[in-house]
């Protein structure tokens, strides 16, 4: 439980005041360049090393992709200076991962880095202390069912020269996943440095749709920094040596996949659109400034039952969506991807004319609601925002727990749980559960007073369903501020030790994050 909290008291709305607002002033102000002269880069998508035996079946030899982490420079504007950034291959954001269900792969995830980091470490950490090696890595497949040995559990680490091989079992239904690091204490820095890429499972039944596909359709990896005047990645710190750690990351140069402010030729026709937000803390409100729609198809975790047509969504850290834009009726348009008032991308619609065989089907896959009758426990679990007193943010956790505390969460393979997010702070928390997916039953908001002090939950107007783009499968959602958030969650996959945390970076390197378990009934 919270020791050292006489130093420390809950969040207020105060805050909100201690937010990071603007630019610092010595890194490059992205608005000042040129907009839309890069097309807009595709990652290579990862190739095959060979095939490899699994280590517990010899004979088995499985597909196998070795990915090293090494650094690289990528130029992300035209005007600009290449970069320096770390990936798994040739470009920012790494390779994809192409996978097939019931076509288990292994990855070697490499660690050839130099020794030292070349962003600010903070040492008070857990897992970040000085006699730990500076740099060290682990690869997290997020989304992915994988059992606990190769889920790139936080401690599970290693420093430059070394290896793992994990073994991805590809056994759920097709949607896109992403990797990343998921080193303890220096998570947000490694992801920073550019160590994640998107991961693509598919399957017959997608493939049965008629989907727009292969040149038609085209990751977006949403991901903003900040640069030095020099085009390099800035890390900014809190002002204290010993104490480096800033709450939020908030970066003015937003890149889609490595651009910033890229264009996208596309065709007057229907394209689909994998997109996936790496960031460490922004959270995006997209549409197009011409009103066009989105016909959104997919989640975090794959189909939708029907396609939604939405004119803006709102995209968390760790999420993804799918969908379908159909410029068919835009020849000859220049159509500007916006995040509120800020400029992402833009599509440039030829004006061809071109066939589409391609579908937007009117049904899905089928996603039953689980009811909620279904759950045999209900797990109440505070989001905690710990400030010190100058009002700064120090600390974050997870239903007022370390990381080191004792396993409380143990849900029993092949259960259902409700889990309720109580968020007092002022900041929606994007929360993520490796290994299983979920459905939002509601959101509710209560009186946050009340439950400070006497632990009493007191309701303040209905339960809120979740919005249109929230429906179907998902594996990270928004507990947003001074609301119960509730997910259901089958608990289906492997038993082991897992983790669930926050998805903004800062937050999760903080303590907001904490392993669980999911134990053989
Ligand atoms: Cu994106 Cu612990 O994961
Ligand atoms: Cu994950
Ligand atoms: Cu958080």
């Amino acid at each position: 439980m919270l020791a050292g909290s006489l130093l420390l008291r809950p969040s207020s709305a105060f805050a909100a005041m201690m937010h990071p607002a603007a630019t610092p002033a010595n890194t490059l102000n992205a608005s000042t360049l040129a907009e839309f002269v890069d097309p807009l880069p595709i990652p290579p998508v990862a190739k095959l090393s060979g095939t490899k035996a699994l280590p517990s079946s010899p004979q088995t030899k499985l597909p196998y992709y070795r990915l090293a982490a090494r650094p690289i420079e990528v130029k992300v504007h035209r005007d600009l200076k290449p970069t320096r950034f770390w990936s798994f291959g040739p470009s920012v954001p790494s390779p994809t991962l192409e996978m097939r269900q019931g076509e288990p792969v292994l990855v070697e995830w490499a660690n050839e880095l130099p020794q030292q980091h070349f962003l600010p470490i903070d040492h008070r950490l857990h897992g970040a202390e000085k006699s730990n090696p500076q740099v060290r890595i682990v690869s997290h497949l997020h989304g992915g069912r994988v059992p606990p040995e190769s889920d790139g559990y936080p401690e599970d680490w290693y420093a430059p020269g070394k290896s793992v091989t994990y073994f991805y079992p590809n056994e759920q239904d097709a949607a896109m996943l992403w990797y990343h690091d998921h080193a303890m204490g220096i998570n947000r820095l490694n992801i920073y440095a550019g160590l994640f890429g998107a991961a693509l499972i598919r399957d017959k039944f997608e493939e049965g749709l008629n989907l727009p596909g292969g040149q038609y359709e085209v990751p977006l990896v949403i991901f903003d920094r900040l640069l030095t005047p020099e085009a390099q990645l800035y890390y900014p710190v809190s002002g204290k040596p010993e104490a480096p750690w800033v709450p939020e990351l908030f970066g003015d140069a937003i890149l889609v996949n490595g651009k910033l402010f890229p264009f996208l030729e596309v065709e007057p026709r229907k394209y689909r659109f994998r997109v996936l937000n790496g960031s460490n803390a922004r959270f995006y409100h997209l549409s197009l400034h011409n009103g066009l729609p989105f016909h959104q198809i997919g989640t975090d975790q794959g189909l939708l039952p029907v396609p939604l047509t939405l004119t803006s969504l709102m995209l968390a850290p760790g999420e993804r969506v799918d969908l379908v834009i159909d410029f068919s009726d835009s020849r000859g348009e220049q159509i500007v991807l916006n995040n509120d008032a800020f400029t992402v991308m833009q599509f440039r619609v030829s004006t061809n004319k071109v066939s589409d065989d391609s579908s937007l089907p009117k049904q899905l896959r089928p996603v039953p609601r689980i009811a909620e009758s279904q759950a045999v426990k209900t797990r109440l679990l505070t989001l905690d925002e710990y400030l010190n007193l100058a009002g700064e943010s120090m600390l974050m956790l997870l239903n007022a727990s370390y990381w080191h505390d004792p396993i409380s969460e143990k849900p029993a393979l092949n259960s259902t749980e409700i889990w309720s997010f109580i968020n007092p702070t002022d900041d929606t928390h994007p929360i993520h559960l490796h290994e299983v997916r979920f459905q939002i039953l509601d959101r509710q908001h209560y009186e946050p007073w009340a439950y400070q002090t006497k632990k009493e939950l007191h309701f303040l107007g209905p339960r809120v369903p979740p919005e249109p783009y929230e429906t179907g499968w998902k594996d990270t959602v928004g507990a947003h501020s001074k609301m119960v958030t509730r997910i259901i969650v089958p608990f289906e996959g492997h038993p082991g030790r897992y983790v669930w945390h926050c998805h903004i970076l800062e937050h999760e390197d903080n303590e907001m994050m904490r392993p669980y378990e999911i134990v053989r009934s």
